[in-house]
């Protein structure tokens, strides 16, 4: 497989809302890189590609749930640079709108059940599937790991050179989602302390992100909760923030990561978090797809 020479570009934008308080916010624009390949996942899957190239597979085994971001980013990028792709399913077979662009992606699938997800992350899980898939390189639920922090740490670079788009020669930090906290240990790895990574929290506080966050970059992350109460937990306060939001600055939002993140971030601007005069780079992170599943 490979190679797969393709860089796309996030373009870094200004973002003015009406809740600022003097806060300045741009946001790098992860959802623009490609109408299929959106979002973090792109970045979280370079270095898993790399690694699975120089081990000569042909594809990747992967897994997620009937909404995945990261399994709908694989598929589609097994389809545009050719590569096989196999997703093991959390639940019972559905065809979610994300698993009927899966299958028409030519990814191929195989529901797992519910305990069979559950068992992940057991020694053994991988045997049976890389007995059947010797072809194929694994890689972890969401693209995580060290493999996926350093894919996107390119993206510190794509912001910094954007800078002057916003009128702007510095920054003084960084707000994004975090689910598992990959893409945000990234951004800390390639900032080594120089600007702060605030990460909020798609998942309760214990989804273990921290201490994923902390077995990969080691300093200038702080992490809140962001989720509401639960991963899947959405409430008409979001929907309607993320309406006025949309309505105010077309930037389209979706409530699992991007809605929750940018509505936290208000929580603390109003907080009196920032003072006025701080310039924030809002990540947005994607996964606009996964939004046709939800209602609202
Ligand atoms: C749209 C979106 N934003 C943010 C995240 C969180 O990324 P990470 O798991 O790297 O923290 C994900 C995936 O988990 C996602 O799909």
């Amino acid at each position: 497989m490979g190679p797969f020479d393709w860089h796309p570009h996030a373009p870094l934008e200004p973002l003015v809302l009406d809740w600022l308080n003097g806060v300045e916010l741009a946001v790098l624009r992860l959802d623009r890189i490609d109408p299929l390949i959106s979002g973090n996942k792109w970045f979280k899957l370079t270095e898993h590609l790399t690694q699975a190239q120089q081990a000569g597979a042909s594809g990747i085994i992967s897994l997620g749930g009937a909404y995945s971001n990261h399994l709908h980013a694989l598929a589609a990028a097994g389809q545009r640079f050719g590569f096989a792709t196999v997703g093991l399913m959390r639940g019972h077979p559905q065809d979610t709108p994300t698993v009927l662009d899966l299958k028409a992606f030519g990814m191929q699938l195989h529901w797992l059940g519910y305990g069979g997800y559950r068992a992940r992350h057991a020694a053994d899980f991988w045997l049976p599937w890389r007995e059947q898939y010797p072809h194929l390189y694994p890689v972890p639920e969401g693209g995580g790991g060290v493999a996926g922090a350093l894919g996107c740490a390119v993206l510190v670079e794509q912001a910094r050179g954007q800078l002057s788009n916003v009128g702007w020669a510095d920054y003084d930090g960084w707000w994004l989602a975090a689910g598992t906290g990959t893409t945000l240990a990234g951004l800390a790895l390639a900032e080594a302390g120089a600007h702060p990574v605030y990460g909020a929290m798609a998942v309760p506080d214990d989804h273990g992100v921290a201490q994923n966050v902390r077995a990969i970059a080691a300093q200038g992350v702080e992490l809140l909760d962001a989720s509401r109460g639960g991963f899947d937990k959405v409430d008409g306060a979001l929907l309607d923030f993320i309406r006025t939001t949309e309505q105010a600055t077309g930037l389209p939002l979706e409530p699992l990561y991007t809605g929750k993140a940018l509505s936290a971030l208000k929580q603390q601007i109003e907080a009196g978090r920032f003072v006025p005069g701080t310039r924030l780079i809002f990540v947005h992170t994607g996964g606009l797809q996964g939004r046709r599943g939800i209602k609202g």
